[in-house]
């Protein structure tokens, strides 16, 4: 049927205003945020935070004569820029009104003047809560406080927030529940903070912390030790944290969304000196990680100094094309870092593991190159001369290495190629064998593959399984369904070859453990408990975890598959 003139144009002129009420009315806080949170940090956070030198001993005086070594030191005019007040700063109770108030012994001139003087050097001002009802030292923490909270930082001039997940198990929340919150309140405030979520790195890449923060971490705490550093490192860029085939979580970062395998220990190492300073240094510029410093500027030697401030150093890092950095070789002890630069050059780091010396070469088709290229040293800040197809850095005695630019300005090269969708997630509709993905994260033992943990097939209670996940010990993995599933199957029993008298206990979550939705708890199985069947509805679930836990027992996650309705 033909509309007539004056009809049609009155009916296009009510579309036109609907569509307009629609785009002025109907947009949603989640375009906003998007928006607001678009803008922050588009390299990583450079600033620095109390923590890791005087955990929650700090004081006025401290922060204040921290503000002015910022300045003083060359930190803030080197990029560092956020001063972060981490646990330790609340007053025990909230206030009569139930606002959150520093504690009046440590702070006598309260939060606001912190923040004004933080501001009065240039810098910007950073705090810490905790979405649980308590902080991890026990202070008033945010839940069922999220908006007057944040509103009380806004209005303290608060520029970063350090979002902590001690005791949020209780919230009854998923993680992404909770820290949609936060970002929906901190947009409401209308001042422009950046977002840290700090949940010990259980997965916020894989759920999407992309959507509400600018920065999560990666892993738990790290400490003065290189162990540590390097474990912290792994869980960003090796597969601490994730299937081995991704790489790294390269990824998942870029500008306005970053990994963080944690704040720095440059200074603070316990058998310190500059050769384990620089390697965490090198290893955090080149994975494109926060670079929050974590020593005590006060008293920090030149050294120290030096490596934080390092230019060179630091521009990799800042680079605004933001890869993260990613393992083009490693085995074990030697490895090679790759990162793709805006400028057309690409930053190389060379480094040794090991406790041996060693030559460690890159060749040039590692990083996309070929024939004869320009390298510069950016420690040194030197020219090295070109070089043909490769480069040798000799003798790196055990934390040692090189961080290398490599090639001429021009058009980027290419940054890899990430894992496809249909790798991880669920994409297609009908069955779908979790063995069959790449998992998303894990923590502790990973399950083995269409196969019991000895490789041998999957057998409960006399039934041979083809497919399904073989666990042994404590094993926690994460796979993305990506809310395209709608039911979840799968038969559970320990393996008929385990003869011991350990018990396991299946149990699949929605999310991470912070929601506690559990969706399937078999309860303590032995050897002789029958298997049981999973079939649960999992419309609702992004990602699902799945929980094995046993001493040394072997417990199958057998035929574990999700299904997807065909239209
Ligand atoms: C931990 C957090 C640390 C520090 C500490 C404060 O949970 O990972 O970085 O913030 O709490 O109590």
């Amino acid at each position: 049927m033909k509309l007539q003139g004056s009809y049609r144009n009155s009916v296009l002129v009510i579309v036109l205003i609907a569509f307009a009420i629609c785009i002025t009315s109907c947009s949603s806080a989640g375009a906003n945020n998007q928006a607001e949170k678009t803008k922050l940090a588009l390299t990583p956070p450079m600033g620095w935070n109390s923590w890791n030198v005087f955990q929650a001993d700090i004081d006025e005086k401290t922060i204040k004569q921290t503000a002015d070594a910022m300045v003083d030191s060359g930190m803030r005019d080197a990029g560092y820029t956020y001063l972060v007040l981490d646990d330790g700063w609340l007053a025990g109770k909230r206030d009569s009104e139930g606002n959150l108030t520093a504690d009046p012994n440590k702070f006598p001139g309260g939060m606001k003047a912190i923040g004004d003087y933080i501001h009065s050097k240039g810098l910007k001002f950073g705090i810490y809560e905790d979405r649980g009802r308590m902080t991890c030292q026990q202070l008033p923490g945010s839940f069922k406080h999220e908006q007057a909270d944040m509103t009380t930082f806004a209005s303290w001039g608060v520029d970063y927030i350090k979002m902590d997940s001690c005791f949020a198990e209780s919230n009854g929340r998923l993680s992404t529940e909770d820290y949609t919150i936060y970002r929906n309140c901190i947009t409401k405030t209308g001042r422009p903070i950046v977002l840290s979520i700090s949940d010990f790195g259980n997965g916020a890449w894989a759920w999407g912390g992309k959507d509400m923060a600018q920065l999560w971490r990666t892993s738990g705490d790290i400490y003065p030790w290189m162990g540590s550093v390097y474990h912290c490192a792994e869980t960003s860029s090796g597969d601490r944290s994730i299937h081995p085939a991704f790489n790294g979580l390269w990824q998942f970062a870029g500008p306005g969304h970053w990994n963080d395998p944690d704040m720095l220990q440059v200074g603070n190492l316990k058998r310190g000196n500059d050769i384990q300073n620089k390697a965490h240094f090198s290893l955090w510029c080149i994975l494109a990680a926060p670079l929050m410093a974590g020593n005590d500027l006060r008293t920090m030697s030149d050294e120290v100094r030096d490596i934080l401030t390092a230019p060179e150093v630091i521009k990799v890092n800042q680079d605004p094309r933001g890869i993260q950095g990613y393992k083009v070789y490693d085995n074990g002890d030697h490895e090679i870092y790759n990162k793709p630069l805006q400028d057309g050059t690409t930053a190389v780091l060379l480094l040794n593991k090991g406790p041996k010396p060693a030559d460690i070469t890159v060749t040039w088709d590692k990083i996309g190159l070929s024939g004869s290229q320009k390298v510069r040293d950016l420690w040194a800040r030197k020219d090295l001369g070109r070089y043909k197809d490769s480069y040798t850095a000799g003798n790196l005695p055990q934390h040692g290495l090189m961080l290398i630019k490599v090639g001429s300005t021009g058009h980027p090269l290419p940054a890899p190629e990430p894992v496809p969708d249909d790798k991880y997630m669920v994409t297609k509709t009908g069955l779908t064998y979790l063995s069959d993905l790449y998992y998303i994260w894990k923590k502790g033992n990973v399950p083995v593959s269409d196969k019991n943990y000895n490789s041998n097939p999957i057998t409960i209670d006399g039934v041979k399984h083809k497919k399904g996940l073989g666990c042994r010990g404590n094993c926690r993995i994460m796979y993305k369904l990506n809310n395209k599933a709608e039911r979840f199957k799968a038969v559970v029993g320990l393996d008929d070859s385990y003869d011991g008298d350990g018990t396991g206990r299946f149990r699949a979550y929605n999310e991470d453990f912070f929601g506690n939705r559990v969706l399937f708890d078999s309860g303590k199985m032995n050897k002789d408990s029958a298997p049981k069947n999973i079939d649960i509805d999992v419309r609702e679930v992004n990602c699902l975890l799945l929980v094995f836990e046993g001493d040394k027992v072997f417990g199958n996650w057998a035929d574990a598959h999700a299904t997807w309705p065909i239209k």
